[in-house]
């Protein structure tokens, strides 16, 4: 009968210590299934660097030595903003950074490696796309490889299509649908 009790004991002593000295993991059971938003980019035009009236969210940031088709070769630097409707004074849901290169030697196609920094309120954290698109594709679809926050482990499939594009101050501004699918 002792010996019952004090294995019992043993454990319940083994429970509590794992749980006490267990680090907390940032599990994120919370995190959304779908995330629809918008993305603005405007690029700077390296042609038209006086203007003191241009904001941009985009720059030319590597360049082959030589001028290839389809870009081939370039690399940009952005930081755009992330909301919820194609309008810059609609709710701001937080902002994307990264890099896209045009890595298409036939066709434009761009090779985006960017993270998602999300705060809307509801949720906080970040999540990682990484991908191929071509850009005339009407819909790109790219994989989510991870998050933190509560997007803590996520996967998932980006769907990314064209809404504007026009020419404002000589660059190239454009908005962006997303619509994430995520799977923790
Ligand atoms: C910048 O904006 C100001 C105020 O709207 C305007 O007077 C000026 O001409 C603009 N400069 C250029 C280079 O467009
Ligand atoms: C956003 O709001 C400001 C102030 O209300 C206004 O001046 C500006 O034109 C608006 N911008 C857009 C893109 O609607
Ligand atoms: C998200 O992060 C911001 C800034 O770090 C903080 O003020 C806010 O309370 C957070 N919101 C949630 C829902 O965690
Ligand atoms: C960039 O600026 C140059 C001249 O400054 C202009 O000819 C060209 O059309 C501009 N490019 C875009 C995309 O607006």
């Amino acid at each position: 009968m002792a010996k019952v009790h004090i294995m019992l004991l043993c454990t319940l002593c083994a429970l509590s210590l794992s749980s006490l000295s267990a680090p907390q993991p940032a599990l994120a059971a919370s995190g959304p299934d779908h995330l629809d938003f918008y993305m603005y980019i405007a690029v700077q035009n390296n042609s038209n660097l006086d203007n003191p009236n241009v904001t941009f969210t985009a720059v030319q940031s590597a360049q082959p030595l030589s001028t290839q088709p389809n870009s081939f070769g370039i690399i940009h630097t952005f930081d755009n903003p992330l909301t919820s409707a194609a309008d810059l004074n609609s709710t701001q849901l937080g902002h994307v950074q990264g890099w896209y290169g045009d890595v298409g030697q036939n066709l434009l196609t761009l090779f985006l490696a960017q993270t998602f920094t999300w705060n809307d309120g509801t949720y906080n954290g970040t999540f990682s796309l990484l991908g191929v698109d071509v850009a005339s594709d009407a819909v790109k679809f790219a994989p989510i490889v991870g998050g933190t926050g509560d997007f803590a482990y996520v996967r998932g499939v980006a769907q990314q299509s064209l809404v504007s594009t026009a020419t404002v101050n000589m660059e190239t501004v454009s908005w962006f649908f997303y619509a994430i699918d995520f799977v923790y």
